[in-house]
């Protein structure tokens, strides 16, 4: 019966990012790749009706009319927003789905390290909500680390770094269990941040979120010596109240990256330091490993061989590598057992 029932079932593996939220399924991959984002229109009584989900919904950021609001859901990896995040994963399960179903999914759902018992619960009644038959959780950094591959099953020490949209994880992975891990409240929206405030204190520029990581994905970078490149950026001067264009440069930009970028090297370090000498000796020859969309940012690979003197690759997928090594652990249930959150 559960060979037959597994024929039928397209299990599901969610991501549930900050920044992106992917869904992959059994058998076909990575079938969804959205922005978190939910548009909504509030009505005469106030409830919230859904009007776009994802992309045209992270179009509407900053732009929206009275009445209208572009939510984004998930803050610092944790849900801040229960009923629209339980919305945007219905409408992306549905989609994903779509009548495919003929039986009750299991769901696996990737959850940040640092999640407590309180948010695990509401993460799985959530998406026991969306009609799944068994849920389980993984730690994001557990789900990467399967996803890039790494050979976490080995008694051998793997590192893992996943810079997200909200929260950086790192861990230290042996023997199938994590044997350290750190999970701080910066990533690219800190990195978004300190481009907005950079714009505001040098050029008395005000430019919102979306425009400040467009930014930082054409000419962010963490090189010591950028190549000169240079973006016109558009903005409302804060002084005289109208809009205003700047050029920005590369160099000014990675200028602006310092501090949020320090606070990750410092965390790599920190978690280098406690680690047991047996495994630092396998770190060392194996290095560590990058995902996550920051792993992204021009340089970061390079910034991190120089910080710590060890290896550094990027993952082949690095955003979606989580949900990858998710969709991977849950069709192999040695595997699953073993890296499940209980
Ligand atoms: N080319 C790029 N250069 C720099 N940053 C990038 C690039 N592409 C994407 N990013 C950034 O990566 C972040 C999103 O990464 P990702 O989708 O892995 O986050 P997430 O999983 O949703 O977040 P979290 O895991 O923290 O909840 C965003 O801040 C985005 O701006
Ligand atoms: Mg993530």
């Amino acid at each position: 019966m559960s060979w037959f029932q597994s024929l039928f079932s397209n299990d599901i593996a969610i991501d549930l990012g900050t920044a992106t939220t992917l869904i992959a399924i059994k058998g076909r991959g990575i079938v969804s790749r959205e922005p978190s984002v939910v548009a909504v229109q509030r009505d005469a009584q106030g409830q919230r009706r859904v009007l776009a989900v994802g992309k045209d919904a992270k179009e509407m950021i900053g732009r929206t009319p009275i009445g209208i609001e572009a939510i984004r859901p998930m803050k610092d990896g944790k849900i801040a927003d229960f009923e629209i995040t339980e919305a945007m994963l219905r409408y992306f399960i549905v989609r994903a789905h779509s009548t495919r179903t003929l039986m009750r999914p299991r769901v696996i759902i990737c959850v940040p390290c640092n999640t407590t018992d309180v948010e695990k619960r509401a993460v799985r009644e959530s998406a026991e909500s969306t009609s799944a038959r068994e849920v389980f959780l993984i730690e994001e950094p557990m789900a990467a680390a399967i996803g890039a591959h790494l050979p976490i099953t080995e008694p051998a020490g793997n590192m893992i770094v996943v810079i997200g949209g909200g929260t950086t994880e790192i861990a230290v992975i042996s023997l199938g269990g994590i044997v350290h891990k750190d999970s701080l409240a910066v990533g690219g929206d800190r990195m978004d941040q300190a481009i907005v405030d950079h714009l505001r204190r040098k050029y008395n520029l005000l430019i919102g979120e979306r425009t400040a990581e467009q930014i930082k994905i054409k000419i962010g970078n963490c090189l010591k010596s950028p190549p000169p490149s240079s973006m016109e950026v558009k903005g409302r001067d804060v002084v005289a109240g109208v809009p205003r264009t700047v050029v920005v440069t590369s160099h000014e930009i990675r200028e602006a990256l310092t501090e949020p970028l320090q606070q990750i090297v410092r965390a790599v370090r920190g978690l280098l330091e406690r680690t047991p000498p047996e495994i630092s000796a396998d770190i060392v020859d194996k290095g560590l490993v990058l995902a996550g969309g920051g792993a992204l940012l021009t340089g970061i690979d390079q910034m991190l061989r120089d910080e710590t003197n060890l290896p550094v690759l990027i993952a082949e997928d690095p955003v979606g590598a989580v949900v990858t090594g998710a969709a991977m652990a849950l069709d192999d249930p040695a595997l699953l057992r073993l890296v499940a959150v209980r």
